[in-house]
């Protein structure tokens, strides 16, 4: 106001009120922009992405985007379709929905109003904790002991239930920094995240580069260096951002990875979030949490966030069920606040509590659902191979890590791109870009298996095998 009022003295007239304020505002907006442009860019290390945030604007116009609306105008389909786009680029696991809709049709009391004994409609029809029901919490807490092989407890007074892990994360990003602050991302990392964590909140996400030559796995190097990068440039780092199983790769953390990135955030006075979404999608290799080597190590409890989510282990995104696990008081209490726009239907989380009690049917479904993931796996491997392709090792998740470098015109980004769009508009596979995963190496693309039948997978493969025929001549 102290700034308005003097201008309207300048600014005679009727006008005066209106070009008060519209000129402070312009002035402000014009040195805004002359800070912006002269922040120094981290891209003059010549280190490609590493280090450096993408714009907020990037989700639309991403290749993982254009190649979903490719798939929905002309989708793949054996006798309609035989030409159209197969969706490798979704990772959604429906391998395994027979069985879950087996255990349904025998428990008709978990789901159908009229069978009385159970599910009455005062039971789920009131408000409820916008933090999910108690009854849930619970199987939820034993649920996550499994996961770790009963290895340490999980308190069911810290799970904070919400509307999908898409939207534990963005709690999170509310809660550990306001809007221009910084997490660093492992990358390539889940092209998504740009959209579930920046879009509202603000935060800006920096990659951190882990080159394949490393076997894709985080270093401390890497780490530091993005910090310093991240805050010379102005910008305050709040918190680094793991996934484990990876995706796009698909690969584990070792409990020395997980501690190193731990140490590096202890020294630094910065949160860890594990996204642990797939840590029952792991069919080689042991999964281990972040929570996991918090509790081994010498640490504050209160500065590791665990994600976690239906979604991917029990291929149920359409119920929208993910929570955060954490014992900081503080976060847990803002956190179960902010449930109050992202709960979860008492008629769900009901079903729920029926299904993940019965343990032994949980243990049986997740053990044939790795069987089945793995089966897939290893078809997709032994059908990229006859189209002389290979992927990065994997241990879990539900896509795999295409190497199509050798593929490509030159070592660049816009070759990898015209490799994408030959193989989106001409071969009618919608595969995912390293580029969309912020991977600074050209040549990576990420292959989702889980999403579609055996059959279209095959002619998803054999369309690979003669594309690299083609390529030959
Ligand atoms: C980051 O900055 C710290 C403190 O200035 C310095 O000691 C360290 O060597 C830097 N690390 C890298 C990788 O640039
Ligand atoms: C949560 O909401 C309650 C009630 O509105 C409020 O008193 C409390 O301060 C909030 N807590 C946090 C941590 O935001």
């Amino acid at each position: 106001m102290r700034i308005i009022v003097p201008l309207q003295g300048v600014v005679q007239g009727r006008g005066g009120v209106f070009w008060g304020s519209v000129i402070p505002c312009g002035l402000f907006y014009l040195l805004q922009l002359y800070i912006r442009q002269r922040r120094p860019n981290s891209s003059e290390d010549g280190e490609g992405e590493a280090g450096q945030a993408a714009p907020p604007s990037a989700g639309g116009d991403s290749p993982y985007y254009i190649g979903w609306r490719e798939y929905y105008q002309d989708p793949y389909h054996a006798t309609e379709n035989p030409d159209g786009v197969i969706q490798l680029g979704l990772a959604e696991n429906t391998l395994s929905l027979d069985l879950l809709q087996d255990w349904l049709k025998n428990h008709p009391e978990a789901s159908l109003w009229n069978e009385g004994e159970h599910l009455k409609l005062m039971d789920v029809a009131p408000y409820q904790y916008s933090h999910g029901m108690p009854a849930l919490k619970s199987v939820l807490s034993n649920f996550l002991e499994n996961l770790v092989e009963r290895s340490m407890p999980f308190n069911a007074d810290n799970i904070v239930l919400t509307a999908g892990a898409t939207a534990a994360l963005e709690i999170l990003a509310f809660c550990l920094g306001e809007a221009g602050d910084a997490f660093l991302v492992p990358s390539p990392y889940y092209p998504g995240f740009d959209r579930d964590i920046k879009w509202r909140s603000g935060i800006q996400l920096v990659p951190v580069y882990c080159p394949s030559s490393k076997g894709f796995m985080i270093t401390r190097t890497a780490l530091e260096k993005a910090y310093n990068q991240t805050q010379r440039r102005g910008i305050t780092v709040r918190a680094i951002l793991i996934t484990t199983p990876g995706n796009p790769v698909g690969n584990i953390l070792d409990a020395e990875t997980i501690s190193s990135v731990l140490n590096f955030a202890k020294a630094k006075g910065i949160h860890v979030i594990s996204d642990e979404i797939y840590a029952a999608s792991v069919f080689r290799g042991k999964f281990v949490s972040a929570s996991q080597v918090l509790a081994a190590g010498d640490y504050d409890s209160g500065f590791v966030h665990i994600v976690y989510g239906l979604s991917k282990d029990f291929g149920i995104p359409g119920f929208r069920v993910g929570l955060l696990y954490t014992k900081n008081e503080k976060i847990l209490a803002a956190a179960q606040n902010f449930t109050r726009f992202c709960t979860v239907s008492s008629h769900t989380q009901r079903l729920l509590v029926y299904l993940l009690d019965d343990k032994d049917f949980v243990g049986k479904f997740l053990e044939e659902n790795r069987r089945r993931l793995y089966n897939r796996y290893d078809s997709v491997l032994k059908g990229l191979q006859i189209a002389e392709m290979n992927c990065a090792e994997s241990s879990g998740g539900l896509y795999c890590w295409v190497d199509l470098r050798h593929l490509l015109a030159s070592a660049s980004q816009e070759a990898e791109s015209n490799l994408w769009k030959k193989l989106l508009y001409e071969v009618k596979l919608n595969l995912t870009p390293g580029s969309a995963c912020h991977y600074p190496e050209a040549g990576w693309f990420r292959l989702c298996f889980a999403n579609v039948d055996e059959q279209t997978l095959n002619v998803a493969l054999k369309r690979l095998h003669v594309f690299t025929e083609g390529m030959r001549k």
